[in-house]
């Protein structure tokens, strides 16, 4: 078995999923990236392809150090698939440290009554369900680790998990989903060695944010930048450095807490 932890990124084929995977192979973790990598049909914008994904993965190969880098086509709602892509970890690496989960959409633009059906389901289910299949999915194999164990669930939320942002309220409700979600996970995890934690990133240059400011009719997401204190939108690699921490042993004290990485957003 490898003395090297093994960690799975959900939805990091893009945006600070993939930041992810390239600080986590930076800190010799073995990787393994999953994402949909291809579209929705209930929503108009592009998700990941197969060769962002390939992208991804040559970049966290650049990146480590010694880890294996993997990346695997799976839908994130699918707790069939996510079952095995978890029993594939382990056959493969003989182990499952920690649980990513930065798979997500966005839609919105118009008042709740407004929005397409297939959006709002398509919200939902990404934002939120994905998150509990995840847990479902990967909390056993983290506590198949032998004791004393340093398993790491983290999951993304966003600041419109505190904000009433207009034109998102099913983005919103799902996001404030995943909090009171991980929070009860951390609790319901008490004494194993296993912590639960978000982050909620404010406004980030990716293709999500891109797809809000269409949404919003805005010339381009630049145009969120002065709304955050720091003037600018964030960088996918800012997200990333306090999930890798999250995602490491030395985090072990942090557990049921939402972390903002947003800019002063939220303030
Ligand atoms: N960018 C921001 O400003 C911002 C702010 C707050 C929160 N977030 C959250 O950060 C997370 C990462 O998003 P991002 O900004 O990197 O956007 P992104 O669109 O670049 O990345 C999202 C990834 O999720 C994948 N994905 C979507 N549906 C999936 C599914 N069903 N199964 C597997 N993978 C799926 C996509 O293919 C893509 O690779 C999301 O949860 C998002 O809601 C983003």
């Amino acid at each position: 078995m490898s003395e090297r932890r093994s960690t799975l990124i959900i939805g990091g084929a893009r945006g600070i999923g993939a930041a992810t995977a390239v600080a986590l192979a930076r800190a010799g973790h073995d990787v393994t990236i999953s994402d949909r990598a291809g579209d929705d049909p209930r929503l108009p914008y592009a998700l990941a392809t197969r060769s962002d994904l390939d992208v991804v993965v040559a970049a966290a190969r650049q990146a480590g150090t010694s880890g294996q880098i993997t990346g695997v086509v799976a839908d994130a709602c699918d707790e069939i698939a996510m079952r095995e892509v978890v029993a594939e970890i382990e056959a493969r690496t003989g182990r499952l440290d920690a649980v990513i989960v930065t798979a997500g959409v966005i839609a919105g633009g118009v008042p709740i009554w407004e929005l397409p059906q297939g959006a709002l389901d398509a919200v939902l289910d990404v934002d939120l369900r994905a998150v509990i299949v995840a847990a479902r999915a990967g909390i056993p194999a983290l506590l198949r680790r032998p004791t004393p164990r340093s398993g790491r669930f983290v999951a993304i939320a966003s600041t419109a998990a505190s904000r009433g942002l207009p034109m998102l309220a099913a983005y919103c409700a799902a996001k404030a989903g995943v909090v009171g979600f991980v929070r009860a996970l951390a609790a319901e995890l008490r004494g194993s060695g296993i912590t639960a934690n978000t982050v909620s990133p404010g406004s980030t240059d990716t293709a999500i944010l891109a797809e809000t400011a269409r949404l919003y009719a805005l010339a381009g997401a630049a145009e969120f930048a002065p709304q955050q204190p720091i003037g600018r939108l964030i960088e996918p690699a800012e997200i990333a450095e306090l999930v890798a921490f999250l995602a490491s042993p030395t985090s072990g004290a942090i557990t049921g807490a939402d972390h903002a990485v947003d800019g002063g957003l939220s303030i």
